[in-house]
């Protein structure tokens, strides 16, 4: 049975017990506590806590859900279970049924023959697993559903009480396995082993709220959920092993096809050797993975989701080399991929170029950096080498990591070929120091990556209620202070705090929009407030300064947000859309938003896009935006579903929710329509002119725009229009004369330096017989030695070379030095019948380089080197002499 039917199956199942289906949300949901939705509860949270209720007829669901876990990648093709992108069939219950019916519905589905829409399986070869006092799951396994006692085991809190990992929902569990016969494993069921018995389905009796701990099942249940609900999860990959008869989840139809065009890539064949298994595996896994997360809007980088999704892709092509691949292979494993997965996912259709695109980006960026680290490598292992070494330093391990991106295990096995060991311990502390450092860094920052635990009470249950859309100041209710991180109940003046207030007109950061700034007052009490976090999409943080007076919690206090800030804010992020609209007229849809920023008086806008931008592409997309500045296009936001959202054409849907109101930004109907949470002004003249500063690259497969607007474009037009009167002036031209002086000023510049280059190797060659005046004779060879001053390395060539010739009937070397700044270029020259005598130019100078700190080379009759200790010019003229003489 293909994947696809497996999904359809299980939906039917589902809907025709009255659930409402509902579609898979982005794998990227602004969750601080997870970088992917890896569960599919993860999108139902909200209801679950009882924050919200479930928009649900009968109070039941149904989904399968895009899930990413990259905590297993080194399992990946190891074992036959682990795939880093997987999809989680499950059923809802926000209180509706319990555990019977959880139970009634999975068997049912999977036991059902393939007619009446089931899924077949043997129910002689299912097994279960309940939590250890759950006799009431036990009990309904055996009574109702009559699997025999011995094929129900209990289990404890590690396996069979699920929970995100986190502070959350959470209850125990109830497990369904299936038996894939003894050539798989030992006899004894999951309790003894979980890869002969797979585990195909989780049904979670999700009742309790946990808190905090560290270790799976190492936590304090806090208390019960507001209703008793179920959460299951089944795995789509698992159950299409099993009814598609292959050995491994790597292997399904899915998957399957990636491994062939990697057999055919590579001339590696499948199935022969571990080694080389694990690595198709691999290959087939993460090309799904990085398909699916760059379709929903992760680019590769160098932190968070991005690094993840550039481990992954660099994991394959990593692969496919050792695999025997020479050249690029992204491409191919991606649309492959692209092709077994359209079906159950259709837009992947529309963003097909565009993912190739960024994966073939990142291919080719990656390749050089293979190809600069081998190098590097290769330099690193002959030096050791020819040290007598057998130990490459973790030093140089970790540059290799840090500067070219070089993955360690990389480093590792090309030092095992070498016949080589790598410091671990070393690369280790200097990987640790350096976490440290970006630790230290993030911490400095707002919230980047910070513990985010204090405020998750307010998240839960305070989250701030947001009035800046229309109003600009505003009374609250000061409901939390947190200082260094800890919860507090006052502040004093001179304090730096964080102010959590019921409600705010103060705009906090999000969607590129800077945060507010403004003050807080109360009587004789007044907060600077300097910046707007916001957490996990709820809690507004004011970071404040007490600047008189004292703020202590349950204050009344009034927001006043700086209007001039605002007013800047707003106009740069109304300016961003219009050149987002621009640039999507110029170089078409594919041109994806990947981030911006917007402060008062600047924006910049990043986009994926390969190639650079012509300066006519630029000047067309400047033009545009301001055009639609001078038609004063309304500006209007909507709230409305997804759904409608979707409908309108808006862009940027990305990390959305199923049921989630959002908020849409037209300016003038199709000019531009976009979700936004940002503000904006009225009508587009109030954005001012936009002067765009032109565009650049950031990372592989991104460019960024920057622009100012408002008053601050005006201001960099007068200045650039004062740049060039006061050039003009300067050089008595008009301005529109300015390009064409210049150039034929810059081409006057060069004749003249020629002319000076010139004139002085003249005057050097007029010097050269009275240095043949300092000749001395050593043996039988004339040795002319002479240093010079400010004398260049190219001019003490020329000057070497006639002196040479000068000398041609004789057996005679020519040695200059130059103190030259803080450079000693040095030259040695020899005659013919020097040479035919044995000496090299080559060994002069080397002789020469070690007493000034420098290396040089070059052919027996002509070498020249470089280097930075003046003080031993003297010492090597007398190493040299030694060596003419000790002949
Ligand atoms: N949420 C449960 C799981 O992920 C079903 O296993």
């Amino acid at each position: 049975m293909q994947t696809h039917e497996i999904r359809d199956r299980f939906t039917n199942h589902f809907v025709n017990l009255g659930h409402t289906a509902v579609p898979s949300a982005s794998l990227i949901l602004d969750d601080p506590t997870l970088l992917f939705v890896n569960a599919g509860m993860v999108p139902f949270k909200p209801y679950f806590l009882g924050q919200q209720n479930p928009p649900f007829e009968n109070g039941t669901a149904t989904s399968i859900q895009k899930c990413v876990r990259t905590l297993d990648i080194e399992e990946v093709g190891v074992t036959t279970r682990h795939n880093t992108f997987f999809q989680m069939a499950g059923n809802f219950s926000f209180g509706a049924y319990f555990k019977e019916g959880a139970i009634k519905h999975a068997w049912a589905l999977l036991t059902n023959p393939l007619e009446e829409g089931g899924y077949g399986l043997d129910p002689e070869r299912l097994w279960v697993t309940v939590y250890l006092d759950d006799d009431e799951a036990a009990e309904i396994w055996e009574k109702q559903i009559g699997v025999p006692a011995e094929r129900i085991q209990r289990l404890g809190m590690e396996d069979n009480y699920w929970s995100m990992g986190i502070p959350g929902p959470a209850g125990p569990c109830s497990e369904i396995y299936y038996d894939r016969g003894p050539e798989y494993g030992q006899d004894g069921g999951p309790a003894v082993d979980d890869n002969r018995y797979l585990e195909i389905w989780n049904l979670v009796f999700m009742q309790f709220e946990r808190g905090e701990g560290d270790k799976k099942g190492n936590f304090e249940i806090l208390g019960e959920l507001p209703k008793k609900n179920i959460d299951t999860g089944m795995g789509v990959e698992r159950v299409a092993a099993i009814l598609q008869d292959v050995d491994n989840v790597y292997e399904t139809d899915l998957l399957r096809p990636v491994i062939d065009a990697a057999q055919e890539i590579t001339g590696s064949v499948y199935g022969e050797k571990h080694e080389n298994d694990v690595r198709f595996r691999v290959i087939a896994d993460h090309a799904r993975t990085a398909m699916m997360l760059v379709l929903d809007g992760v680019t590769p980088s160098n932190e968070g989701r991005g690094y993840i999704l550039r481990r992954l892709m660099r994991r394959i092509i990593r692969s496919a080399r050792l695999l025997g691949a020479t050249g690029a292979t992204l491409e191919k494993f991606i649309s492959t991929i692209m092709d077994t997965m359209t079906p159950s996912f259709p837009e992947i259709a529309d963003n097909r170029e565009r993912i190739l695109r960024v994966s073939a980006t990142e291919e080719k960026a990656f390749l050089k950096t293979l190809e600069s680290g081998t190098q590097l490598f290769d330099e690193t292992a002959a030096q050791v080498k020819s040290s007598g070494k057998t130990v490459v330093g973790g030093h140089e391990a970790f540059q290799l990591h840090d500067t070219y991106g070089f993955p360690i295990d990389l480093t590792l096995e090309m030092a095992a070929e070498a016949g080589l060991e790598v410091d671990m311990a070393q690369f280790d502390k200097e990987m640790a120091e350096q976490r440290a450092r970006a630790k230290a860094d993030n911490k400095a920052k707002k919230h980047g990556h910070v513990d985010e635990s204090v405020y998750r009470d307010w998240v839960d249950n305070n989250p701030t209620e947001f009035f800046g859309y229309s109003d600009l100041t505003g009374e609250s209710t000061v409901i939390g202070l947190v200082s260094n991180g800890q919860s507090v109940t006052s502040a004093q003046a001179g304090d730096e705090v964080e102010v959590i207030l019921d409600a705010t007109p103060m705009y906090a950061e999000s969607g590129g929009q800077t945060g507010d700034r403004g003050r807080l007052v109360s009587g004789d009490t007044v907060l600077e407030v300097t910046d707007v976090q916001k957490i996990a999409k709820k809690l507004w943080v004011h970071k404040a300064t007490v600047v008189s007076g004292g703020v202590e919690l349950g204050q009344k206090i009034t927001s006043e947000v700086d209007s001039a800030w605002r007013h800047g804010a707003t106009q740069a992020h109304t300016g961003t859309h219009l050149i987002h609209a621009a640039l999507r007229q110029v170089l078409g849809p594919t041109a994806v938003q990947a981030g911006s920023l917007n402060r008062p008086g600047y924006l910049r806008f990043d986009f994926n896009y390969t190639d650079q931008l012509s300066d006519a592409q630029l000047e067309e997309i400047t033009l545009i935006a301001n055009q639609a500045v001078d038609r004063n296009l309304a500006v209007n936001t909507i709230e409305t579903s997804l759904d409608e959202a979707k409908k309108m054409g808006a862009m940027a849907l990305f990390g959305e929710n199923y049921g989630d109101q959002v908020r849409v930004v037209e300016i003038g109907g199709p000019f531009s329509i976009e979700l936004c949470g940002g503000t904006h002004v009225d009508s587009s003249a109030e954005v001012g002119p936009v002067a765009v500063l032109g565009e650049s690259s950031v990372g592989s497969g991104a460019r960024r725009i920057e622009a100012y607007s408002g008053i601050d474009a005006f201001k960099h037009y007068s200045k650039e229009a004062a740049l060039a009167s006061g050039l003009a002036s300067s050089l008595k031209a008009k301005p529109e004369e300015l390009p064409d002086r210049i150039q034929s000023l810059t081409e006057r510049l060069k004749s003249a330096e020629k002319e000076i280059q010139n004139l002085r190797t003249q005057q050097l060659l007029a010097n050269a017989s009275g240095l043949l005046e300092q000749a001395e004779t050593i043996g039988t060879t004339t040795l002319v030695a002479v240093t010079l001053d400010g004398v260049s390395g190219a001019d003490l060539r020329t000057l070497a070379s006639d002196l040479k010739n000068r000398l041609a009937g004789q057996s005679a070397v020519v040695l200059l030095a130059s103190v030259d700044g803080d450079k000693v270029p040095f030259i040695a020259a020899a005659t013919p019948s020097a040479v035919d005598e044995g000496l090299k130019s080559g060994d002069l100078v080397k002789t020469f380089g070690q007493y000034v700190g420098g290396r040089g080379g070059g052919k027996p009759d002509m070498a020249q080197g470089s280097g930075s200790d003046v003080a031993g010019v003297d010492a090597g003229f007398a190493a040299v002499r030694d060596v003419l003489s000790s002949r």
